[in-house]
């Protein structure tokens, strides 16, 4: 089952992104980052995201947004002393994390394709993968930000994810450009929501 994600989930979706993303830049920040971080996503109105279930267990999630650009002026502005905190916090221990905070502020601008909608994160447990889970949670994003009258979506992944580059390409979305984050390299990809 395919629901919306709410703030109940929060904690369970932390949890999956700190196992899925392992050595991203968000995980680097760790688990009370990335409960601000969804907190903050679902409380903004352009933000979609939705979860699957299974026998009551959440298996995977995605998020996205309508008018990125916007998206992320309003999510920085909600949350951006939490943020400073906690990046501070982490700069003790590795001090990459600033670099890599600046380089996320400079993200819209690199990324971008003029799309009006973006996936920001979809990811499945390990354990339930291959069984269409992700297909199904990306399908009903666009779905639903479609329904928003956005009429394409982007979405950034690094070159090196070999399910998730495949995944795209089978939903239809297309290399736009590449660009480099966190020193690698980047596919832009977008597809039509029309
Ligand atoms: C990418 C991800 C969400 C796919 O989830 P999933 O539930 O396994 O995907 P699906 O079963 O719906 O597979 C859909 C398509 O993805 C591709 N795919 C999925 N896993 C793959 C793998 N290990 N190798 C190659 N292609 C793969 C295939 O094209 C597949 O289509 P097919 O079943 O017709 O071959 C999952 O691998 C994941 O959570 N990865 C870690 C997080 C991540 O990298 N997210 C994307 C970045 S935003």
């Amino acid at each position: 089952m395919i629901r919306k994600l709410c703030r109940e989930d929060v904690d369970c979706v932390s949890d999956i992104h700190l196992a899925e993303f392992r050595n991203s830049f968000f995980c680097l920040l760790g688990k009370e980052f990335l409960r601000e971080l969804y907190d903050g996503i679902i409380r903004l109105d352009t933000a979609q995201a939705y979860v699957a279930e299974e026998d009551g267990v959440i298996v995977g999630f995605v998020v996205g947004a309508a008018e990125p650009d916007r998206f992320f002026r309003k999510l920085l502005r909600s949350k951006i002393p939490t943020f400073l905190v906690i990046l501070a916090k982490k700069a003790f221990s590795n001090p990459k994390v600033i670099l890599y905070g600046l380089q996320t502020l400079l993200y819209p601008y690199k990324a971008n394709v003029g799309a009006d909608a973006e996936l920001l994160s979809v990811a499945v447990s390990r354990g339930r993968r291959h069984r269409g889970v992700g297909k199904a949670l990306v399908e009903k994003l666009c779905d639903a930000l479609k329904k928003k009258k956005a009429r394409t979506i982007k979405v950034t992944v690094d070159e090196d994810n070999l399910p998730a580059n495949s995944l795209y390409g089978k939903l239809g979305f297309t290399l736009a450009k590449t660009a480099t984050l966190y020193s690698k390299k980047m596919n832009v990809y977008v597809r039509s929501l029309a």
